[in-house]
């Protein structure tokens, strides 16, 4: 058996943050369909903040009962605080992804707080999900992001004993994942495979996954860096979108075509058909036209010398240049 990296499709999150133009429900449940049908298995589908701090996520409560009703993988919601939560356990959503930021100053910046109020949040939303599944509301998961783990575009070098204690935080108060996130994208593989070596240690059985953004092109670097340090679980948006508003010279996510024939040629398994992303990145394009997509395999093609062993593989097919 080969090993499994997850790979998180937070496109209709993360990669519509920038984006101006409202995203109609539809697409981006066709977005979230897409994924599931090239067989990734968590979504990010969208985030439940105050319409007035990020207007795209306004259809949060649609998005969220529209993707959980398609099935076949775990709809994901990202959340800044107890109330987002609600919202997001209200529409259906098991799997809450929070976030607050190693740095101070981006912390007060995206969630006008500082970084132990939000830790305090996270621990309201864990009491919250524990009384719902004493109701036999089943039980939520909770993944713990820490964004700005590798410096931060407002304040600079970030404390990587900071990020380890938040880690250690979390894990303590019932983090069934942790989202370790490079939102400006100043990681480097060395400071990756340094962190996230520590970071695993600490984690014991509990997943951590990897969140890097490609600001200075290092975000593949990093993905290999990151699974050298034992990560098995990335973040990344179809065409590279994404970017966080409050994070002032955030670029796009890690791009998901290009993430996935990183893994696969590395010879571990994610279980996703490129042939079919590459289709729904089409799609995506077509839906925003003017933005900026990235990627190599979209460019490219894949090569003759990709791996074929991996049954779920079609053959591979050259794409349009
Ligand atoms: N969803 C909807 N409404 C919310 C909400 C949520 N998650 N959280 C708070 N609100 C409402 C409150 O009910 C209140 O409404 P009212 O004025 O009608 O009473 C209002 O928003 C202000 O609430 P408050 O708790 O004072 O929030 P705030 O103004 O301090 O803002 C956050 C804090 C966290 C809500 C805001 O900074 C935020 O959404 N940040 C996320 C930014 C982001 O998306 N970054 C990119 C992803 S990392
Ligand atoms: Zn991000």
């Amino acid at each position: 058996m080969t090993e499994r990296v997850h790979i998180r499709e937070v496109g209709p999150r993360d990669g519509l943050q920038l984006i101006k133009n409202m995203l109609p429900v539809e697409q981006k449940l066709a977005w979230c369909r897409g994924a599931r049908d090239a067989g990734i298995g968590e979504v990010e589908v969208t985030s439940f903040v105050p319409p007035s701090v990020v207007p795209q996520f306004a259809d949060a409560a649609d998005v969220a009962r529209g993707a959980v009703a398609l099935g076949g993988f775990t709809a994901a919601a990202l959340v800044p605080n107890l109330k987002g939560a609600q919202r997001a356990i209200d529409a259906g959503i098991r799997k809450v992804n929070y976030v607050l930021s190693a740095s101070e100053a981006h912390n007060q910046a995206n969630v006008r707080r500082s970084t132990q109020e939000s830790l305090d949040n996270f621990k309201d939303i864990v009491d919250h999900r524990d009384a719902l599944a004493k109701q036999g509301g089943g039980r939520v998961q909770l993944g713990g992001g820490i964004a700005t783990s590798f410096g931060c575009t407002i304040s600079g070098p970030v404390d990587e004993r900071r990020v380890l204690e938040i880690a250690a935080k979390y894990l303590e108060m019932g983090a069934d994942e942790l989202i370790v996130a490079d939102t400006v994208g100043y990681g480097n593989p060395a400071q990756v495979r340094r962190l996230m070596a520590a970071v695993v240690k600490e984690a014991g059985s509990v997943p951590v996954a990897c969140h890097f953004h490609d600001t200075f092109g290092l975000g593949l670097a990093n993905v290999t860096a990151a699974i050298e340090a034992g990560v098995r679980a990335f973040d990344s948006a179809v065409g590279g979108l994404g970017g966080c508003p409050f994070a002032p010279g955030a670029s796009g996510n890690i791009n998901t075509e290009d993430t996935v024939y990183l893994v696969e040629s590395l010879g571990l398994d994610t279980g996703i058909d490129i042939a079919k992303l590459l289709e729904l990145r089409r799609a995506v394009e077509g839906w925003l036209p003017g933005e900026r997509f990235t990627g190599s395999v979209a460019r490219a093609g894949l090569p003759k010398t990709f791996p074929q062993s991996l049954s779920q593989h079609q053959q591979p097919k050259q794409v349009a240049t």
